[in-house]
């Protein structure tokens, strides 16, 4: 038993040479765990033993969150049923309300994305900078077949480095070039393959340019691989013209404040991420370009912009970058990743990126609706009282009734969930 926290070190060597199996065991012995935990660590799912081992180093067990479905969507004229892998409760409900809104005056309309990825190469120690810029200018072909080499099944399907961009920036040890490789990498991501393309080149680079070449990697900054969308929503259907100009002014609040900003775009986030993680995409490098995007500008701002048409409907742009792919990584190793992007029928990553920013959209619209009307508690509520009455030991037959009184009560705890449950079980009527 390790639980005394004297005699507990995590100082642990050889873990990932264990089978997973053996892993467990470890892991049950060093923290004394229970049967009832053992056998849920043993709980893979969908995963065999050896794909989840797979993935990851140091693997003891599969962690499974709720895959829910956002309907209504209609994009560029297609119908979408939307995978979202979230623990928030309201947020997949909002995302359908808010897309059913928005088909009143035609659905979502976005903007075709390119599939463009930067890989960056950080060249120092220049001995001539505009040497360098010249040679670089002057090769510039013969980089990019060399970056070409490594990929032919790319440049079969179109895809492939197209072009590079030189930026000169000033660091605090002293001037460096950055160029900008330029790649078109189709439906994947793209990291890996931009990556092995800037490792590529760097020994011409370096001899070239007279230069010493450290960082070689992808940008999650996709600044040419934008996504648009814009969608009209009904004034009535949001709740009239109060709520339209509440939404307004929370759009003003974020635009002039990075603290509300930063809140704004986490709600678009709720929707785009759960999309990112139902296709098995990569949530760290969406999210990381999506805020740097919005501080683009030298200040945080909101991803999404409103105004009003001339019936005054709310009118709701957003336009961030998105690094999607539908092949690569584990899009297509995933089952669940798998099926989703069979629900979802998209043939393109530029058209996930589309279904993702049409989410973010609504996603934030529907924020803002319930910010500007009833508040964000109320939806929240139903759903987070029922998980408090399962925590005070509700059984499944009185969760509901539990609930219901906490709400009516305006006492959402545990303490009062606990009186609750010992007045059912007392017979007494509630
Ligand atoms: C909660 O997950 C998201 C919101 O806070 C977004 C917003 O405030 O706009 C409701």
């Amino acid at each position: 038993m390790n639980n005394d926290l004297t005699d507990f070190s995590s100082d642990i060597s050889g873990f990932y040479k264990l089978s997973l199996e053996e892993r467990q065991q470890q892991l049950v012995k060093l923290l004394n765990l229970n049967k009832e935990e053992h056998d849920l660590l043993r709980t893979l799912g969908y995963f065999s033993a050896s794909q989840i081992d797979r993935l990851i180093e140091n693997v003891v067990g599969s962690y499974q969150l709720p895959l829910g479905l956002a309907f209504n969507f209609k994009i560029n004229n297609k119908d979408y049923i939307v995978p979202m892998v979230i623990e928030e409760p309201s947020v997949v409900a909002a995302a359908s309300k808010i897309a059913k809104i928005a088909r009143k005056h035609g659905g979502f309309v976005a903007d075709g994305v390119k599939s463009i990825m930067i890989s960056q190469i950080q060249l120092t120690n220049l001995k001539n900078i505009d040497y360098a810029k010249d040679v670089l200018t002057k090769y510039k072909q013969k980089i990019l077949s060399l970056a070409n080499e490594q990929d032919p099944i790319l440049n079969q399907l179109g895809g492939g480095a197209k072009d590079f961009e030189v930026r000169e920036i000033d660091t605090r040890k002293g001037k460096m070039l950055i160029i900008h490789l330029l790649v078109d990498v189709r439906d994947a991501m793209g990291a890996n393959v931009v990556n092995t393309m800037a490792e590529a080149v760097t020994p011409y680079i370096e001899d070239l340019c007279d230069a010493k070449i450290y960082l070689r990697i992808v940008s999650n900054l996709a600044t040419h691989r934008v996504a648009k969308a814009k969608a009209v929503f009904d004034k009535d259907l949001l709740g009239g013209e109060e709520v339209v100009e509440g939404i307004l002014n929370a759009y003003e609040f974020a635009y002039a404040d990075p603290y509300r900003a930063t809140t704004h775009n986490k709600g678009i986030m709720n929707g785009i991420i759960a999309l990112t993680l139902a296709t098995g995409n990569d949530t760290r490098a969406i999210e990381s370009g999506a805020h740097a995007y919005a501080s683009l500008s030298g200040s945080y701002k909101p991803l999404t912009k409103f105004d009003l048409d001339s019936d005054g409907n709310l009118v709701g742009e957003i336009e961030i970058p998105l690094a999607f792919g539908i092949v690569g990584g584990i899009t297509k190793t995933h089952p669940m990743a798998r099926l989703a992007l069979k629900i979802l029928k998209v043939e393109s990553a530029g058209e996930l990126a589309q279904v993702a920013a049409a989410l973010g959209l609504a996603q934030n619209v529907g924020a803002l609706r319930a910010l500007a009307s009833e508040g964000i508690q109320k939806g929240h509520m139903s759903l987070h009282s029922r998980n408090i009455a399962k925590l005070a030991g509700a059984s499944e037959e009185i969760i509901e009734e539990v609930a219901k009184r906490m709400i009516k009560d305006k006492k959402i705890r545990v303490d009062y969930a606990k009186e609750i449950i010992e007045l059912i079980s007392k017979g007494k009527n509630l």
